[in-house]
Protein backbone atom coordinates (compact mmCIF):
# COMPACT_ATOMS: atom_id res chain seq x y z
CA UNK A 1 0.00 0.00 0.00
CA UNK A 2 2.58 2.31 0.36
CA UNK A 3 4.45 1.68 -2.19
CA UNK A 4 1.41 2.47 -4.01
CA UNK A 5 0.83 6.20 -2.59
CA UNK A 6 4.58 7.14 -2.23
CA UNK A 7 4.52 6.64 -6.27
CA UNK A 8 1.59 9.22 -6.26
CA UNK A 9 2.69 12.87 -6.97
CA UNK A 10 -0.50 14.85 -7.08
CA UNK A 11 -2.67 15.04 -3.66
CA UNK A 12 -4.51 11.81 -3.47
CA UNK A 13 -7.23 11.37 -0.85
CA UNK A 14 -8.00 7.55 0.43
CA UNK A 15 -11.21 6.46 2.93
CA UNK A 16 -10.12 3.66 4.87
CA UNK A 17 -12.38 2.95 8.02
CA UNK A 18 -14.05 6.49 8.35
CA UNK A 19 -10.31 7.39 8.09
CA UNK A 20 -9.38 10.17 5.60
CA UNK A 21 -6.15 10.12 4.32
CA UNK A 22 -4.42 12.74 1.97
CA UNK A 23 -1.39 12.41 0.18
CA UNK A 24 0.58 16.02 -1.40
CA UNK A 25 4.09 14.89 -2.47
CA UNK A 26 5.80 18.21 -1.85
CA UNK A 27 8.09 19.23 -5.67
CA UNK A 28 12.09 19.76 -4.53
CA UNK A 29 13.47 22.19 -6.13
CA UNK A 30 16.69 20.96 -5.80
CA UNK A 31 17.94 18.55 -8.09
CA UNK A 32 19.45 16.36 -6.35
CA UNK A 33 16.90 16.16 -3.27
CA UNK A 34 14.51 13.47 -2.79
CA UNK A 35 10.95 14.74 -2.20
CA UNK A 36 9.49 14.59 1.23
CA UNK A 37 6.33 12.70 0.76
CA UNK A 38 4.31 13.99 3.36
CA UNK A 39 1.01 11.49 3.63
CA UNK A 40 -1.44 13.43 5.78
CA UNK A 41 -4.47 12.37 7.64
CA UNK A 42 -7.52 14.03 8.77
CA UNK A 43 -9.60 13.88 12.03
CA UNK A 44 -12.18 16.26 13.67
CA UNK A 45 -11.59 18.05 16.61
CA UNK A 46 -13.93 16.61 19.38
CA UNK A 47 -12.42 12.91 18.63
CA UNK A 48 -9.63 14.40 21.20
CA UNK A 49 -9.52 14.02 24.59
CA UNK A 50 -8.82 17.23 26.89
CA UNK A 51 -5.68 16.45 28.60
CA UNK A 52 -7.41 17.68 31.89
CA UNK A 53 -9.78 14.39 31.44
CA UNK A 54 -6.42 12.13 31.37
CA UNK A 55 -4.90 14.51 34.35
CA UNK A 56 -7.93 13.62 36.18
CA UNK A 57 -7.05 9.92 37.16
CA UNK A 58 -3.12 10.46 35.96
CA UNK A 59 -2.61 13.60 38.23
CA UNK A 60 0.98 13.06 38.28
CA UNK A 61 1.96 12.72 34.83
CA UNK A 62 -0.28 15.82 34.43
CA UNK A 63 1.23 17.61 36.31
CA UNK A 64 4.76 16.88 35.08
CA UNK A 65 3.86 17.60 31.91
CA UNK A 66 1.56 20.42 32.83
CA UNK A 67 3.91 23.65 31.49
CA UNK A 68 6.42 21.74 29.96
CA UNK A 69 7.77 22.51 26.21
CA UNK A 70 5.49 19.91 24.51
CA UNK A 71 2.33 21.23 26.90
CA UNK A 72 4.01 24.96 25.83
CA UNK A 73 4.71 24.58 22.13
CA UNK A 74 2.03 26.44 20.23
CA UNK A 75 1.97 29.12 23.40
CA UNK A 76 5.71 29.53 23.50
CA UNK A 77 6.37 33.14 22.80
CA UNK A 78 9.47 33.08 21.20
CA UNK A 79 7.80 30.34 18.93
CA UNK A 80 5.20 32.31 17.72
CA UNK A 81 7.14 35.42 17.54
CA UNK A 82 10.08 33.80 15.42
CA UNK A 83 7.63 32.17 13.34
CA UNK A 84 5.62 35.51 12.40
CA UNK A 85 8.87 37.19 12.05
CA UNK A 86 10.37 34.71 9.56
CA UNK A 87 7.11 34.47 7.39
CA UNK A 88 7.07 38.06 6.26
CA UNK A 89 8.06 39.43 3.24
CA UNK A 90 9.24 35.96 1.28
CA UNK A 91 8.20 35.61 -2.38
CA UNK A 92 9.90 32.35 -3.19
CA UNK A 93 7.40 29.71 -2.75
CA UNK A 94 9.61 26.96 -1.21
CA UNK A 95 10.46 29.43 1.79
CA UNK A 96 6.86 30.54 2.05
CA UNK A 97 5.75 26.72 1.82
CA UNK A 98 8.52 26.37 4.65
CA UNK A 99 8.25 29.15 6.87
CA UNK A 100 3.80 27.85 7.27
CA UNK A 101 4.99 25.11 8.39
CA UNK A 102 5.50 24.83 11.50
CA UNK A 103 2.28 24.30 12.75
CA UNK A 104 2.60 20.74 12.19
CA UNK A 105 4.63 20.18 14.82
CA UNK A 106 3.73 23.17 17.56
CA UNK A 107 0.04 22.75 17.09
CA UNK A 108 -0.28 19.32 16.04
CA UNK A 109 -3.76 18.59 16.48
CA UNK A 110 -4.63 21.87 15.25
CA UNK A 111 -3.04 20.28 12.08
CA UNK A 112 -4.62 17.22 11.99
CA UNK A 113 -8.25 18.67 12.38
CA UNK A 114 -8.26 21.21 10.03
CA UNK A 115 -6.88 24.21 11.63
CA UNK A 116 -4.59 25.93 11.62
CA UNK A 117 -3.11 24.20 8.50
CA UNK A 118 -0.42 27.56 8.05
CA UNK A 119 1.47 29.72 10.03
CA UNK A 120 -0.29 32.77 8.44
CA UNK A 121 -4.22 31.43 9.70
CA UNK A 122 -5.70 33.15 12.31
CA UNK A 123 -4.41 31.58 15.16
CA UNK A 124 -6.82 33.42 17.59
CA UNK A 125 -9.15 30.83 15.95
CA UNK A 126 -7.26 27.60 17.21
CA UNK A 127 -9.91 25.32 19.00
CA UNK A 128 -8.74 25.68 22.94
CA UNK A 129 -7.74 21.45 22.83
CA UNK A 130 -5.43 22.19 20.12
CA UNK A 131 -3.82 25.60 21.77
CA UNK A 132 -2.71 22.59 24.48
CA UNK A 133 0.49 21.50 22.06
CA UNK A 134 1.96 18.26 21.99
CA UNK A 135 -1.01 16.41 24.22
CA UNK A 136 -1.53 13.13 25.78
CA UNK A 137 -4.47 12.22 23.66
CA UNK A 138 -1.62 12.82 20.60
CA UNK A 139 1.31 10.88 21.75
CA UNK A 140 -0.94 8.48 23.12
CA UNK A 141 -2.52 7.77 19.89
CA UNK A 142 0.05 6.89 17.71
CA UNK A 143 0.33 3.75 16.26
CA UNK A 144 3.60 3.70 13.78
CA UNK A 145 5.82 6.31 12.41
CA UNK A 146 5.48 6.75 8.48
CA UNK A 147 8.70 8.70 7.93
CA UNK A 148 11.47 9.97 11.07
CA UNK A 149 11.30 13.33 10.38
CA UNK A 150 8.57 16.43 9.86
CA UNK A 151 6.39 14.84 12.01
CA UNK A 152 5.64 11.38 10.65
CA UNK A 153 3.51 10.06 13.23
CA UNK A 154 -0.01 8.12 11.99
CA UNK A 155 -2.42 8.52 14.58
CA UNK A 156 -5.16 6.62 15.49
CA UNK A 157 -6.97 8.74 18.21
CA UNK A 158 -10.59 7.10 18.95
CA UNK A 159 -14.14 9.28 19.43
CA UNK A 160 -14.06 11.48 22.20
CA UNK A 161 -15.07 11.03 25.87
CA UNK A 162 -17.86 8.52 25.20
CA UNK A 163 -15.73 6.25 23.01
CA UNK A 164 -11.80 7.05 23.99
CA UNK A 165 -10.64 3.86 21.62
CA UNK A 166 -6.65 2.59 22.02
CA UNK A 167 -4.10 4.72 23.97
CA UNK A 168 -0.60 2.99 23.34
CA UNK A 169 2.04 2.80 26.05
CA UNK A 170 4.60 0.79 27.87
CA UNK A 171 2.85 -1.97 29.33
CA UNK A 172 1.47 -5.38 27.95
CA UNK A 173 -1.06 -5.81 30.65
CA UNK A 174 -2.83 -2.99 31.51
CA UNK A 175 -6.91 -2.82 31.92
CA UNK A 176 -7.80 0.92 32.50
CA UNK A 177 -11.54 1.12 33.25
CA UNK A 178 -11.84 4.58 31.21
CA UNK A 179 -9.95 3.56 27.65
CA UNK A 180 -8.62 0.51 26.27
CA UNK A 181 -4.45 -0.26 26.24
CA UNK A 182 -1.96 -1.61 24.11
CA UNK A 183 1.77 -2.32 24.36
CA UNK A 184 3.27 -0.22 21.67
CA UNK A 185 7.00 -0.72 21.06
CA UNK A 186 7.10 2.42 19.11
CA UNK A 187 6.16 4.55 22.57
CA UNK A 188 9.66 2.51 24.19
CA UNK A 189 11.92 3.72 20.48
CA UNK A 190 13.43 7.12 20.06
CA UNK A 191 11.42 6.87 17.09
CA UNK A 192 8.49 8.37 18.52
CA UNK A 193 10.43 11.33 19.24
CA UNK A 194 12.57 11.35 16.42
CA UNK A 195 9.42 12.21 13.82
CA UNK A 196 9.00 15.71 15.15
CA UNK A 197 12.90 16.11 16.36
CA UNK A 198 14.55 15.75 12.89
CA UNK A 199 13.09 19.27 10.65
CA UNK A 200 13.68 19.31 7.09
CA UNK A 201 13.50 21.85 5.07
CA UNK A 202 9.87 20.82 3.39
CA UNK A 203 10.58 22.52 -0.05
CA UNK A 204 14.99 22.43 0.14
CA UNK A 205 15.55 19.07 2.10
CA UNK A 206 18.22 20.83 3.97
CA UNK A 207 18.41 19.40 7.19
CA UNK A 208 17.24 22.05 9.73
CA UNK A 209 17.21 20.00 13.21
CA UNK A 210 18.85 16.45 13.25
CA UNK A 211 18.50 15.35 17.39
CA UNK A 212 17.19 11.99 16.12
CA UNK A 213 19.88 11.36 13.60
CA UNK A 214 23.00 12.57 15.65
CA UNK A 215 21.31 10.00 18.12
CA UNK A 216 21.06 7.26 15.59
CA UNK A 217 25.05 7.75 14.83
CA UNK A 218 26.07 7.61 18.91
CA UNK A 219 27.23 5.11 21.25
CA UNK A 220 23.82 5.80 23.33
CA UNK A 221 22.18 3.65 20.32
CA UNK A 222 24.10 0.41 21.11
CA UNK A 223 23.22 -2.77 19.44
CA UNK A 224 23.25 -4.29 23.08
CA UNK A 225 19.88 -3.73 24.63
CA UNK A 226 22.13 -3.23 28.27
CA UNK A 227 23.96 -0.24 26.85
CA UNK A 228 20.94 1.23 24.70
CA UNK A 229 19.72 4.47 26.12
CA UNK A 230 16.75 5.73 24.05
CA UNK A 231 15.45 9.32 24.37
CA UNK A 232 13.73 8.78 26.62
CA UNK A 233 16.18 6.82 29.32
CA UNK A 234 17.21 10.13 29.74
CA UNK A 235 14.50 12.63 29.33
CA UNK A 236 11.69 9.99 31.04
CA UNK A 237 14.09 9.25 33.67
CA UNK A 238 14.25 12.84 34.87
CA UNK A 239 12.92 14.35 38.03
CA UNK A 240 13.61 17.54 40.59
CA UNK A 241 17.39 16.65 42.06
CA UNK A 242 18.08 13.24 39.30
CA UNK A 243 19.23 15.11 35.90
CA UNK A 244 19.79 11.42 34.12
CA UNK A 245 21.88 12.03 31.71
CA UNK A 246 24.53 10.29 30.14
CA UNK A 247 27.06 11.16 33.18
CA UNK A 248 24.81 10.85 35.88
CA UNK A 249 22.78 8.02 37.60
CA UNK A 250 19.68 6.69 35.50
CA UNK A 251 17.84 5.42 38.21
CA UNK A 252 14.00 3.61 38.02
CA UNK A 253 10.95 5.76 39.52
CA UNK A 254 9.08 3.29 40.86
CA UNK A 255 5.21 3.69 41.17
CA UNK A 256 1.94 3.59 39.34
CA UNK A 257 0.27 5.66 36.31
CA UNK A 258 -2.62 6.61 38.62
CA UNK A 259 -3.40 6.64 42.34
CA UNK A 260 -5.36 3.39 41.96
CA UNK A 261 -3.31 1.56 39.32
CA UNK A 262 -0.82 -1.24 40.18
CA UNK A 263 2.79 -0.45 41.31
CA UNK A 264 5.26 -0.72 39.11
CA UNK A 265 9.17 -0.91 38.90
CA UNK A 266 9.38 2.46 36.47
CA UNK A 267 7.30 5.17 35.40
CA UNK A 268 8.05 7.36 33.13
CA UNK A 269 8.26 10.89 34.07
CA UNK A 270 6.85 13.52 31.37
CA UNK A 271 8.45 17.02 32.51
CA UNK A 272 10.18 16.50 28.48
CA UNK A 273 12.83 19.20 30.06
CA UNK A 274 15.61 20.29 27.79
CA UNK A 275 17.48 23.33 28.05
CA UNK A 276 14.87 25.55 28.13
CA UNK A 277 14.56 27.91 31.00
CA UNK A 278 12.74 30.96 29.77
CA UNK A 279 9.98 30.12 28.24
CA UNK A 280 8.91 27.49 31.26
CA UNK A 281 9.58 30.11 33.95
CA UNK A 282 6.85 32.60 31.67
CA UNK A 283 4.34 30.23 32.45
CA UNK A 284 5.19 29.46 36.49
CA UNK A 285 7.26 26.62 35.71
CA UNK A 286 9.99 28.08 37.56
CA UNK A 287 10.60 23.75 38.39
CA UNK A 288 11.11 23.03 35.21
CA UNK A 289 13.41 25.50 34.47
CA UNK A 290 15.53 24.36 37.71
CA UNK A 291 15.29 21.21 36.35
CA UNK A 292 16.76 22.57 32.68
CA UNK A 293 19.84 24.24 34.96
CA UNK A 294 20.13 20.55 35.92
CA UNK A 295 20.15 18.91 33.05
CA UNK A 296 22.47 21.39 31.12
CA UNK A 297 25.06 21.71 34.13
CA UNK A 298 25.71 17.75 33.68
CA UNK A 299 25.84 17.77 29.49
CA UNK A 300 29.21 18.52 29.22
CA UNK A 301 32.82 19.15 30.78
CA UNK A 302 36.15 21.75 30.20
CA UNK A 303 39.55 21.12 31.13
CA UNK A 304 42.37 23.99 30.11
CA UNK A 305 46.14 22.52 29.73
CA UNK A 306 48.34 25.86 30.19
CA UNK A 307 51.44 23.77 29.25
CA UNK A 308 51.93 25.91 26.09
CA UNK A 309 51.46 29.46 27.09
CA UNK A 310 55.37 30.23 27.02
CA UNK A 311 54.35 29.63 23.04
CA UNK A 312 51.12 32.34 23.35
CA UNK A 313 48.99 29.04 23.19
CA UNK A 314 46.09 28.02 25.39
CA UNK A 315 44.11 24.61 25.15
CA UNK A 316 41.27 23.80 26.65
CA UNK A 317 39.17 20.38 25.60
CA UNK A 318 35.59 20.53 26.09
CA UNK A 319 33.97 17.32 26.07
CA UNK A 320 30.25 15.88 25.57
CA UNK A 321 29.94 13.78 28.15
CA UNK A 322 25.63 13.93 29.05
CA UNK A 323 23.80 14.54 26.18
CA UNK A 324 22.68 11.52 23.60
CA UNK A 325 23.15 13.83 20.89
CA UNK A 326 25.21 17.32 19.56
CA UNK A 327 25.73 19.76 22.11
CA UNK A 328 24.08 21.84 21.35
CA UNK A 329 21.49 20.13 19.51
CA UNK A 330 18.01 20.66 17.93
CA UNK A 331 17.37 24.61 16.54
CA UNK A 332 21.30 24.85 16.65
CA UNK A 333 21.74 27.80 14.53
CA UNK A 334 19.83 29.79 16.68
CA UNK A 335 21.03 28.50 20.30
CA UNK A 336 24.32 29.79 21.76
CA UNK A 337 26.75 27.75 23.45
CA UNK A 338 30.10 29.10 24.24
CA UNK A 339 33.36 29.15 26.10
CA UNK A 340 33.84 32.69 28.01
CA UNK A 341 37.59 32.92 28.42
CA UNK A 342 39.53 35.59 30.94
CA UNK A 343 43.09 35.44 31.28
CA UNK A 344 44.14 37.88 34.24
CA UNK A 345 47.35 38.80 35.91
CA UNK A 346 49.02 38.49 38.94
CA UNK A 347 47.75 42.04 40.22
CA UNK A 348 44.38 41.55 38.34
CA UNK A 349 44.19 42.73 35.00
CA UNK A 350 42.58 41.20 32.17
CA UNK A 351 45.44 40.69 29.80
CA UNK A 352 43.11 38.52 27.25
CA UNK A 353 39.13 38.15 27.26
CA UNK A 354 36.73 36.26 24.63
CA UNK A 355 33.06 35.48 24.73
CA UNK A 356 32.22 38.45 27.37
CA UNK A 357 28.61 39.23 26.31
CA UNK A 358 28.69 43.41 26.20
CA UNK A 359 26.69 45.80 27.77
CA UNK A 360 23.90 45.11 25.51
CA UNK A 361 24.09 41.20 25.70
CA UNK A 362 25.62 40.86 22.66
CA UNK A 363 27.69 37.98 22.11
CA UNK A 364 31.34 39.65 19.79
CA UNK A 365 31.92 37.89 16.82
CA UNK A 366 35.04 36.69 17.98
CA UNK A 367 33.85 34.25 20.46
CA UNK A 368 34.20 30.35 20.02
CA UNK A 369 30.81 29.17 19.50
CA UNK A 370 29.64 25.58 18.74
CA UNK A 371 26.78 26.00 16.22
CA UNK A 372 25.15 25.86 12.88
CA UNK A 373 25.12 28.28 10.36
CA UNK A 374 22.98 27.97 7.33
CA UNK A 375 23.22 29.78 3.55
CA UNK A 376 21.53 30.77 1.29
CA UNK A 377 22.87 28.23 -1.92
CA UNK A 378 25.70 30.60 -2.78
CA UNK A 379 27.93 30.68 0.64
CA UNK A 380 25.95 33.70 2.05
CA UNK A 381 24.39 33.38 5.99
CA UNK A 382 21.02 33.50 6.01
CA UNK A 383 19.19 33.87 9.50
CA UNK A 384 15.91 32.90 7.81
CA UNK A 385 15.71 29.30 8.40
CA UNK A 386 13.03 29.64 4.80
CA UNK A 387 15.83 30.15 3.37
CA UNK A 388 18.33 27.52 4.33
CA UNK A 389 19.65 26.21 0.93
CA UNK A 390 23.10 24.64 2.86
CA UNK A 391 25.44 24.38 5.70
CA UNK A 392 27.93 27.06 5.71
CA UNK A 393 29.23 25.70 9.35
CA UNK A 394 28.60 22.72 12.22
CA UNK A 395 31.39 22.32 14.74
CA UNK A 396 28.46 20.94 17.60
CA UNK A 397 30.18 18.43 20.05
CA UNK A 398 28.92 15.57 18.91
CA UNK A 399 27.85 12.68 21.96
CA UNK A 400 31.05 11.39 23.87
CA UNK A 401 32.98 13.59 21.89
CA UNK A 402 36.12 15.76 22.91
CA UNK A 403 37.10 18.37 21.28
CA UNK A 404 40.12 20.65 21.70
CA UNK A 405 40.17 24.13 21.40
CA UNK A 406 43.71 26.10 20.96
CA UNK A 407 43.36 30.08 21.91
CA UNK A 408 46.04 32.31 20.61
CA UNK A 409 47.09 34.86 23.34
CA UNK A 410 48.71 38.19 22.59
CA UNK A 411 51.38 37.98 24.84
CA UNK A 412 53.09 35.29 27.20
CA UNK A 413 50.99 35.07 30.62
CA UNK A 414 53.54 36.02 33.67
CA UNK A 415 53.54 33.07 36.46
CA UNK A 416 50.79 33.45 38.31
CA UNK A 417 48.18 34.97 36.14
CA UNK A 418 44.90 32.95 36.53
CA UNK A 419 42.96 31.18 33.31
CA UNK A 420 39.02 31.37 33.56
CA UNK A 421 37.24 29.25 31.17
CA UNK A 422 33.62 29.07 30.95
CA UNK A 423 30.93 26.93 28.58
CA UNK A 424 27.89 29.16 28.67
CA UNK A 425 24.54 28.19 26.81
CA UNK A 426 21.71 30.88 26.01
CA UNK A 427 18.33 30.11 23.79
CA UNK A 428 19.00 32.89 21.36
CA UNK A 429 21.04 35.50 20.49
CA UNK A 430 20.22 38.43 21.55
CA UNK A 431 20.62 40.43 18.32
CA UNK A 432 17.96 38.21 16.71
CA UNK A 433 15.71 38.52 19.37
CA UNK A 434 15.97 42.30 18.63
CA UNK A 435 14.94 41.81 15.32
CA UNK A 436 11.38 40.75 16.33
CA UNK A 437 8.56 43.39 16.22
CA UNK A 438 6.67 44.09 19.38
CA UNK A 439 7.57 44.44 23.02
CA UNK A 440 11.28 43.49 23.52
CA UNK A 441 11.80 39.57 24.59
CA UNK A 442 15.21 39.19 26.59
CA UNK A 443 17.95 39.10 27.63
CA UNK A 444 17.91 35.31 28.05
CA UNK A 445 18.64 33.73 31.07
CA UNK A 446 23.04 32.19 30.71
CA UNK A 447 23.30 28.48 31.99
CA UNK A 448 27.02 27.92 32.79
CA UNK A 449 27.46 24.13 31.70
CA UNK A 450 30.88 23.90 32.97
CA UNK A 451 33.79 25.55 33.98
CA UNK A 452 37.73 25.54 34.72
CA UNK A 453 40.30 28.00 36.53
CA UNK A 454 43.80 27.70 36.90
CA UNK A 455 46.45 29.21 37.77
CA UNK A 456 49.88 29.42 35.57
C1 LIG B 1 -10.87 7.02 34.54
C2 LIG B 1 -9.43 7.05 34.72
C3 LIG B 1 -8.56 7.23 33.49
C4 LIG B 1 -8.62 8.25 32.56
C5 LIG B 1 -9.59 9.42 32.49
C6 LIG B 1 -7.50 8.02 31.67
N1 LIG B 1 -6.82 6.90 32.03
FE1 LIG B 1 -5.17 6.14 31.14
N2 LIG B 1 -5.14 4.60 32.43
C7 LIG B 1 -5.96 4.45 33.51
C8 LIG B 1 -5.60 3.26 34.26
C9 LIG B 1 -6.24 2.75 35.52
C10 LIG B 1 -4.49 2.69 33.58
C11 LIG B 1 -3.74 1.41 33.91
C12 LIG B 1 -2.43 1.71 34.60
C13 LIG B 1 -1.58 0.47 34.77
O1 LIG B 1 -1.85 -0.55 34.14
O2 LIG B 1 -0.61 0.53 35.53
C14 LIG B 1 -4.23 3.57 32.43
C15 LIG B 1 -3.20 3.35 31.53
C16 LIG B 1 -2.84 4.25 30.53
C17 LIG B 1 -1.74 4.07 29.64
C18 LIG B 1 -0.79 2.91 29.59
C19 LIG B 1 -1.27 1.95 28.53
C20 LIG B 1 -0.30 0.84 28.22
O3 LIG B 1 -0.78 -0.24 27.80
O4 LIG B 1 0.90 1.01 28.38
C21 LIG B 1 -1.71 5.17 28.82
C22 LIG B 1 -0.73 5.44 27.71
C23 LIG B 1 -2.82 6.01 29.21
N3 LIG B 1 -3.48 5.43 30.26
C24 LIG B 1 -3.09 7.22 28.61
C25 LIG B 1 -4.24 7.97 28.89
C26 LIG B 1 -4.61 9.14 28.13
C27 LIG B 1 -3.85 9.72 26.96
C28 LIG B 1 -5.77 9.61 28.69
C29 LIG B 1 -6.60 10.78 28.23
C30 LIG B 1 -7.02 10.71 26.84
C31 LIG B 1 -6.11 8.72 29.78
N4 LIG B 1 -5.16 7.74 29.87
C32 LIG B 1 -7.22 8.86 30.59
C33 LIG B 1 -7.00 5.28 33.86
C34 LIG B 1 -7.42 6.40 33.15
C1 LIG C 1 5.64 13.53 23.47
C2 LIG C 1 4.74 12.40 23.62
C3 LIG C 1 4.02 12.19 24.92
C4 LIG C 1 3.16 13.06 25.56
C5 LIG C 1 2.81 14.50 25.16
C6 LIG C 1 2.62 12.35 26.68
N1 LIG C 1 3.18 11.10 26.76
FE1 LIG C 1 2.72 9.63 28.10
N2 LIG C 1 4.24 8.50 27.44
C7 LIG C 1 4.97 8.77 26.28
C8 LIG C 1 5.92 7.70 26.07
C9 LIG C 1 6.90 7.65 24.91
C10 LIG C 1 5.74 6.77 27.14
C11 LIG C 1 6.50 5.45 27.36
C12 LIG C 1 8.01 5.60 27.48
C13 LIG C 1 8.76 4.30 27.31
O1 LIG C 1 8.17 3.23 27.47
O2 LIG C 1 9.96 4.34 27.00
C14 LIG C 1 4.66 7.30 27.96
C15 LIG C 1 4.12 6.66 29.09
C16 LIG C 1 2.87 6.99 29.64
C17 LIG C 1 2.11 6.19 30.57
C18 LIG C 1 2.52 4.87 31.17
C19 LIG C 1 3.03 5.14 32.57
C20 LIG C 1 4.38 5.77 32.56
O3 LIG C 1 4.45 7.02 32.73
O4 LIG C 1 5.36 5.08 32.34
C21 LIG C 1 0.96 6.89 30.86
C22 LIG C 1 -0.15 6.48 31.80
C23 LIG C 1 1.01 8.13 30.12
N3 LIG C 1 2.18 8.16 29.39
C24 LIG C 1 0.06 9.11 30.18
C25 LIG C 1 0.20 10.39 29.64
C26 LIG C 1 -0.63 11.52 29.98
C27 LIG C 1 -1.79 11.50 30.92
C28 LIG C 1 -0.16 12.59 29.28
C29 LIG C 1 -0.62 14.04 29.31
C30 LIG C 1 -0.66 14.69 30.60
C31 LIG C 1 0.96 12.10 28.48
N4 LIG C 1 1.17 10.78 28.75
C32 LIG C 1 1.68 12.87 27.56
C33 LIG C 1 4.83 9.86 25.45
C34 LIG C 1 4.04 10.97 25.71
C1 LIG D 1 22.35 10.19 27.43
C2 LIG D 1 21.26 11.07 27.80
C3 LIG D 1 20.45 11.70 26.69
C4 LIG D 1 19.83 11.06 25.63
C5 LIG D 1 19.86 9.59 25.27
C6 LIG D 1 19.11 12.09 24.91
N1 LIG D 1 19.30 13.32 25.50
FE1 LIG D 1 18.46 15.07 24.94
N2 LIG D 1 19.56 16.07 26.35
C7 LIG D 1 20.44 15.48 27.22
C8 LIG D 1 21.17 16.52 27.93
C9 LIG D 1 22.24 16.30 28.97
C10 LIG D 1 20.70 17.76 27.45
C11 LIG D 1 21.16 19.16 27.86
C12 LIG D 1 22.35 19.60 27.03
C13 LIG D 1 21.97 20.00 25.64
O1 LIG D 1 21.19 20.96 25.48
O2 LIG D 1 22.42 19.34 24.67
C14 LIG D 1 19.68 17.44 26.44
C15 LIG D 1 18.97 18.39 25.73
C16 LIG D 1 17.98 18.10 24.79
C17 LIG D 1 17.20 19.09 24.09
C18 LIG D 1 17.37 20.59 24.20
C19 LIG D 1 18.46 21.00 23.24
C20 LIG D 1 19.04 22.37 23.27
O3 LIG D 1 20.29 22.46 23.24
O4 LIG D 1 18.32 23.34 23.31
C21 LIG D 1 16.34 18.39 23.26
C22 LIG D 1 15.34 18.99 22.31
C23 LIG D 1 16.58 16.98 23.46
N3 LIG D 1 17.59 16.82 24.39
C24 LIG D 1 15.91 15.95 22.81
C25 LIG D 1 16.35 14.61 22.78
C26 LIG D 1 15.85 13.59 21.87
C27 LIG D 1 14.73 13.81 20.87
C28 LIG D 1 16.56 12.46 22.11
C29 LIG D 1 16.52 11.14 21.37
C30 LIG D 1 16.71 11.20 19.93
C31 LIG D 1 17.47 12.76 23.20
N4 LIG D 1 17.33 14.07 23.56
C32 LIG D 1 18.35 11.84 23.78
C33 LIG D 1 20.61 14.12 27.42
C34 LIG D 1 20.13 13.12 26.58
C1 LIG E 1 4.53 16.01 17.67
C2 LIG E 1 5.93 16.37 17.63
C3 LIG E 1 6.82 15.96 18.78
C4 LIG E 1 7.02 14.69 19.33
C5 LIG E 1 6.33 13.40 18.94
C6 LIG E 1 8.01 14.85 20.36
N1 LIG E 1 8.41 16.17 20.45
FE1 LIG E 1 9.69 16.95 21.81
N2 LIG E 1 9.26 18.84 21.15
C7 LIG E 1 8.50 19.14 20.03
C8 LIG E 1 8.46 20.57 19.86
C9 LIG E 1 7.72 21.31 18.74
C10 LIG E 1 9.21 21.14 20.92
C11 LIG E 1 9.55 22.61 21.14
C12 LIG E 1 8.48 23.44 21.68
C13 LIG E 1 8.98 24.88 21.78
O1 LIG E 1 10.16 25.09 22.07
O2 LIG E 1 8.18 25.79 21.56
C14 LIG E 1 9.69 20.01 21.71
C15 LIG E 1 10.48 20.14 22.86
C16 LIG E 1 11.09 19.09 23.52
C17 LIG E 1 12.00 19.22 24.62
C18 LIG E 1 12.41 20.52 25.30
C19 LIG E 1 13.54 21.19 24.57
C20 LIG E 1 14.14 22.38 25.29
O3 LIG E 1 14.83 23.16 24.62
O4 LIG E 1 13.96 22.53 26.48
C21 LIG E 1 12.42 17.96 24.95
C22 LIG E 1 13.42 17.58 26.02
C23 LIG E 1 11.74 17.04 24.07
N3 LIG E 1 10.93 17.75 23.22
C24 LIG E 1 11.91 15.66 24.11
C25 LIG E 1 11.09 14.77 23.42
C26 LIG E 1 11.08 13.34 23.64
C27 LIG E 1 11.99 12.61 24.61
C28 LIG E 1 10.12 12.82 22.82
C29 LIG E 1 9.71 11.38 22.66
C30 LIG E 1 9.22 10.71 23.88
C31 LIG E 1 9.52 13.93 22.08
N4 LIG E 1 10.14 15.08 22.47
C32 LIG E 1 8.50 13.81 21.14
C33 LIG E 1 7.87 18.23 19.22
C34 LIG E 1 7.72 16.87 19.49
C1 LIG F 1 9.19 18.66 12.36
C2 LIG F 1 8.74 19.37 13.53
C3 LIG F 1 8.95 20.86 13.59
C4 LIG F 1 8.57 21.80 12.68
C5 LIG F 1 7.88 21.61 11.35
C6 LIG F 1 8.95 23.09 13.24
N1 LIG F 1 9.52 22.92 14.48
FE1 LIG F 1 10.16 24.40 15.73
N2 LIG F 1 10.78 23.03 17.06
C7 LIG F 1 10.72 21.66 16.87
C8 LIG F 1 11.41 21.00 17.94
C9 LIG F 1 11.58 19.51 18.10
C10 LIG F 1 11.90 22.02 18.79
C11 LIG F 1 12.72 21.84 20.06
C12 LIG F 1 14.19 21.78 19.73
C13 LIG F 1 15.05 22.49 20.70
O1 LIG F 1 14.61 22.86 21.79
O2 LIG F 1 16.22 22.73 20.37
C14 LIG F 1 11.47 23.29 18.21
C15 LIG F 1 11.72 24.53 18.79
C16 LIG F 1 11.49 25.74 18.15
C17 LIG F 1 11.86 27.05 18.67
C18 LIG F 1 12.54 27.34 20.00
C19 LIG F 1 11.58 27.98 20.94
C20 LIG F 1 12.20 28.47 22.22
O3 LIG F 1 11.42 28.81 23.14
O4 LIG F 1 13.42 28.54 22.36
C21 LIG F 1 11.54 27.98 17.72
C22 LIG F 1 11.77 29.48 17.77
C23 LIG F 1 10.94 27.25 16.61
N3 LIG F 1 10.92 25.89 16.91
C24 LIG F 1 10.49 27.84 15.45
C25 LIG F 1 9.93 27.13 14.40
C26 LIG F 1 9.48 27.76 13.18
C27 LIG F 1 9.54 29.25 12.90
C28 LIG F 1 9.01 26.77 12.37
C29 LIG F 1 8.47 26.89 10.96
C30 LIG F 1 9.30 27.60 10.02
C31 LIG F 1 9.17 25.51 13.10
N4 LIG F 1 9.72 25.77 14.32
C32 LIG F 1 8.78 24.29 12.59
C33 LIG F 1 10.07 20.98 15.85
C34 LIG F 1 9.54 21.57 14.72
Amino acid sequence: MMDIIKKIIFPFCLLAAGISLCVTAVSATQKNTVPVVQPEQTFQIDQFISPDTCGDCHAQIYEQWENSMHHLSHKDPVYSRVSQFLRKGLTDAGEIEEAESCVKCHTPVGYVTGFPKKVSDDLSKTPEIATRGIQCDYCHSAESVRQIHNNGLVIRPGQGEDDPGVKYGPFDDSEPDFHEAQYSQLHTDSKICGTCHNVKHVAFGTDLETTYTEWENSAYNSPDPEKKIACQGCHMYQRPGIPATGSTPRPENPGSATDYSVERPHIFTHYFVGANTFVPAGFGGKLKATMAEERLKNAATVSVDTSKTGQKKLEITIANVGAGHCIPTGLTDFRQVWLEIIVQDRGGKTIYQSGVLDDNHILPDTAVIFNTVFGDGKGNKVINIAKARQILKDNRIKPNQRVIQTIDLPIVPEKDSRVSVRLLYRGAPQYILNLLPGEKIGPLPVVEMAKAQVKI
